[in-house]
């Protein structure tokens, strides 16, 4: 039988050097792209996924990330004191269930798959969603909840995947790929951040994993890899073969807002999404070219 997926885990223990000065004392996952920040986007996106339980797995200076989904008491009474009605609602909308979201300290920073395996316990038995935060998808059908389609058709693990030039191999998780159906492509192989000459396809790894809790077992054995970190791309690469493995061509746009530029597109992207705002953007722009 397959488990229906209901847990995700958002590492977000990250300092956020790139975005110094910004991030010295604010979490970087607080940034906000238009108006809302990082986090709130991989907590929106998670919830239309299906996901009903949250944890992140934070550092110190974190607690703004856990702040911001609880309950904002004094600011909903002079709302509402003010008639703002919409902007209640907002807050209404953005709300959790209680108790939903919890938090893990991953204390020393090994890595990614370090930062999983400290989620261990909130894993347990259950398959999970993961989320990068700094990847930030513009799709009509939000990413996690096409690869939770893929999940429930397969009872595998699933990645979201998009091509990157060769010359960019050395900055994610590539795919090694067996069969490839233009949508779905088979995993066979997974290296993290191979140099070009040495990757076995350009087909990298964005910020959105479906995987099966067997990965932690692996993560358990603190094997380091690139970088001398914990990698969860070499925790994955251990389960393939023991399950169906899927890399998911997602429908949609991901911006790396871990990187100034990528940042700076998300916000005009989004904002050129949003009818209140379009408009004037897209007149100031002209500006620009
Ligand atoms: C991490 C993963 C990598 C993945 C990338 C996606 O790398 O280790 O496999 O491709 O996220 O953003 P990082 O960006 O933390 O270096």
């Amino acid at each position: 039988m397959i488990k229906k997926l209901r847990k995700a885990v958002l590492p977000v223990a990250g300092l956020g050097t790139r975005f110094l000065p910004a991030t010295k004392a604010l979490a970087k996952e607080m940034l906000p792209v238009v108006d809302k920040p990082l986090i709130q986007y991989a907590i929106e996106e998670a919830r239309a996924a299906g996901i009903e339980q949250f944890c992140m797995v934070t550092g110190r200076g974190k607690t703004a990330l856990i702040d911001h989904f609880d309950v904002a008491y004094e600011l909903e009474r002079t709302l509402l004191e003010r008639g703002k009605t919409d902007l209640l609602q907002m807050l209404k909308d953005m709300s959790v269930e209680p108790g939903s979201i919890a938090t893990v300290r991953q204390q020393v920073p090994l890595g990614l798959g370090h930062a999983i395996w400290c989620a261990r316990a909130f894993i347990g038995d259950d398959p999970f969603a993961i989320l990068l935060p700094d990847d930030l998808v513009l799709a009509d059908k939000p990413c996690l909840a096409q690869l939770a389609d893929v999940y429930h058709a397969t009872g595998g693990n699933v990645v979201a995947i998009e091509e990157v030039p060769r010359e960019m191999t050395n900055r994610y998780g590539i795919l090694e790929v067996g069969y490839d159906n233009g949508k779905t492509v088979e995993v066979v192989g997974l290296v993290e951040k191979p140099a070009p000459e040495d990757a076995p396809s350009n087909l990298s790894i964005i910020g959105r994993y479906v995987l099966l809790p067997e990965v932690v077992t692996h993560l358990a054995r603190m094997e380091r890899g690139a970088g001398n970190e914990v990698q969860l791309t070499d925790g994955m690469a251990k389960m393939i073969g023991n399950a169906p493995f899927h890399g998911l061509r997602f429908d949609g746009r991901r911006f790396d807002c871990g990187d100034k530029a990528g940042f700076l597109e998300a916000q005009i992207a989004f904002a050129l999404k949003r009818p209140d705002l379009a408009g004037k953007v897209r007149a100031f722009l002209k500006n620009y070219t």
